[in-house]
C-alpha cells in the first residue's frame, strides 16, 4: 500500500456536502486525515459525514457568517485540540452581466465566496500559528483570470480569493509562523455547481459542449482531480510553496 500522505493530520473542508468539498474530504481521509467537513446544506452534509464515515464530522455552517465561523473553529478546537488544514471551498455562481447584476447578487457572491475565505484564514491562523504551522488552500478558479461578461461577480470574487491568498500567504511567511498559503484555480469541474450554471442558461447542452471544447485536454475534470493538488498542497512535500495559485485546468488556460 502507497504511503499516506497526511497520517494524522487536522482538518476543516467547507462545503464539503458535495462536489470539489466532498472529493477533497474523501481523499484526505483516504491518505490518513480526519476531517470536520462544513456546509449550509444540513441534510446533504449529514449523509456525507456518514458516508465518508468515523474520521469525519459534519459542523452546520453558513461561511458567510462570521459567528458561524467561531463555533466551527470552537469545535475543531475542542475535538482536535489544534488544526493543520483548512480548506476554503464553499462557493456560488450567481450568473449577471454588470448590467443585470444587483447589488444583493453582488454583495452575496463576495460574502460567500470572499469573505468566507478571509474568516477562515482568519481563525486558521489563530489555532495554527503557535502550534507548528499547517497549510491554507483557498479554493479560486480559473474564472479569476478568464473573464466572462455573464460572470462579473464570480469574476471578481475569485480574483479576489487569488490576492487574498497572496497577501495572507506573505504576512504568514514574514512572521514565521510555518504556515502555507495557496489557492487552486479549477477549470470546469463535473459538480452539482456546474449542472446549476447549465440548467440556468437557455441551451445547456450547447454551454456543456462548449465548455468541453474549452478543455485541450479533451474532458472537462473531476473532483478528484482538484483533490489531487489539494493533497499535495497540505503534505509535508509543499513545504517550500505559499503564496501562489495552482491550475488543475486541462490545460484550459491556454487556450
Ligand atoms: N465546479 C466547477 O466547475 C468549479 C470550477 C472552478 C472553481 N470552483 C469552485 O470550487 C468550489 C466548489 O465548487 P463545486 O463545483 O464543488 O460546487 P457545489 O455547488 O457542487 O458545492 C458547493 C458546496 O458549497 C455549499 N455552500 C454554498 N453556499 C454556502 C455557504 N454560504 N456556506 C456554507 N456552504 C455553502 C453548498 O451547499 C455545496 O455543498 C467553489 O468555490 C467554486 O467556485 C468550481
Amino acid at each position: 500500500m502507497a504511503e499516506q500522505k497526511l497520517t494524522g493530520r487536522r482538518a476543516i473542508v467547507t462545503g464539503g456536502a458535495t462536489g470539489i468539498g466532498y472529493g477533497i474530504a474523501l481523499r484526505f481521509i483516504a491518505e490518513g486525515a480526519t476531517v470536520i467537513i462544513t456546509d449550509i446544506d444540513k441534510a446533504g452534509g449529514t449523509n456525507a459525514a456518514e458516508r465518508l464515515g468515523p474520521s469525519c464530522d459534519f459542523v452546520h455552517h453558513d461561511v458567510s457568517v462570521p459567528e458561524e465561523w467561531d463555533n466551527v473553529f470552537a469545535i475543531a478546537a475542542d475535538r482536535f485540540s489544534g488544526l493543520d488544514i483548512m480548506v476554503n471551498v464553499a462557493g456560488v455562481t450567481l450568473m449577471g452581466t454588470i448590467e443585470d447584476v444587483d447589488v444583493k447578487t453582488w454583495d452575496t457572491t463576495m460574502a460567500v465566496n470572499v469573505r468566507s475565505c478571509f474568516l477562515g484564514c482568519q481563525g486558521a491562523i489563530k489555532l495554527m500559528k503557535n502550534d507548528g504551522g499547517g497549510a491554507i488552500i483557498n479554493m479560486a478558479s480559473v474564472s479569476a483570470f478568464r473573464p466572462q461578461a455573464e460572470l462579473v461577480a464570480y469574476n471578481t470574487s475569485k480574483a479576489g480569493v487569488d490576492m487574498m491568498t497572496k497577501s495572507v500567504a506573505l504576512h504568514c511567511a514574514r512572521s514565521g509562523y510555518g504556515i502555507n498559503v495557496n489557492s487552486i484555480n479549477p477549470g470546469v469541474i463535473q459538480t452539482a455547481m456546474l449542472e446549476k450554471v447549465i440548467n440556468q442558461v437557455e441551451d445547456g447542452e450547447a454551454l456543456m459542449d462548449s465548455y468541453k471544447a474549452m478543455h485541450p485536454i479533451g474532458r472537462i475534470g473531476e473532483p478528484e482531480d482538484v483533490a489531487a493538488m489539494a493533497v499535495y498542497l497540505a503534505s509535508e512535500e509543499a513545504s517550500f510553496i505559499t503564496g501562489s495559485g495552482f491550475t488543475v485546468d486541462g490545460s484550459l488556460s491556454n487556450n
